[in-house]
């Protein structure tokens, strides 16, 4: 626990945010915690200089219990890697904790979850940004946005722009990766807009890596 007055250091930010982990582990405090295999909780270290949000754990996520290691984070580590960011200077997660999905066959197809199922999960993610404390966050889709944003955000409209939370931290709205992945025609193009939208945050990057040495 920090003094009250002194702002926490990143070794109580860090124990701080373990708690939560823990505490996030047995969440049911809405029915996509039932049905999952486990809470994906995010990724990365404490005071990461950038926090990339996505909407929730796929399939491969939820069985790995870590947040984009399925297709849409192997197109998203293309993109870091291209644009130099090293992974582990990134705090990645995501606004829903659990993997909502229904079975088709034996297949676990993703479902987008309901407005009352994200404001649910949101005290989970708010904590994570207060005490990762990033100076920028990247939202990627619309469910991100609209939670990070505490509105709803037009992401085709304000895609690559930056926009301002209330507690200042600025927010890079843009697509998220699987939506790129489904997308069926110039997909070259369609990444390629993504990369632009994305290394507007580059300049955020630099620095944090210039600080890691
Ligand atoms: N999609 C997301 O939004 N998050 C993940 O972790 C994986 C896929």
């Amino acid at each position: 626990m920090s003094e009250p007055g002194k702002p926490a250091s990143p070794e109580q930010d860090l124990q701080a945010l373990e708690s939560l982990k823990e505490a996030a582990s047995t969440c049911r405090e809405c029915p996509i915690g039932f049905i999952g295999t486990q809470t994906v909780w995010g990724d990365g270290p404490v005071r990461a200089a950038l926090m990339l949000v996505g909407e929730q754990p796929g399939d491969q996520e939820d069985r790995q219990g870590r947040p984009f290691v399925g297709p849409a984070g192997q197109l998203l580590q293309r993109a870091m890697d291209e644009l130099g960011w090293p992974r582990n200077l990134v705090y990645v997660t995501n606004a829903v904790k659990h993997f909502k999905f229904e079975l088709r066959g034996k297949r676990r197809m993703h479902k987008t979850p309901a407005q009352r199922e994200a404001d649910a999960c949101l005290h989970w993610l708010e904590s994570e940004i207060a005490h990762v404390k990033p100076q920028a966050i990247i939202a990627l889709g619309s469910t991100a946005a609209r939670q990070v944003m505490g509105r709803p955000v037009k992401v085709l409209a304000e895609r690559g722009t930056w926009l301002t939370r209330d507690d200042s931290i600025k927010v890079l709205v843009t697509l998220h990766p699987s939506a790129l992945l489904r997308s069926l025609n110039d997909r070259e193009s369609v990444y390629a807009a993504w990369l632009d939208d994305l290394r507007k945050a580059s300049p955020i990057m630099r620095a944090a890596r210039k600080a890691a040495g």
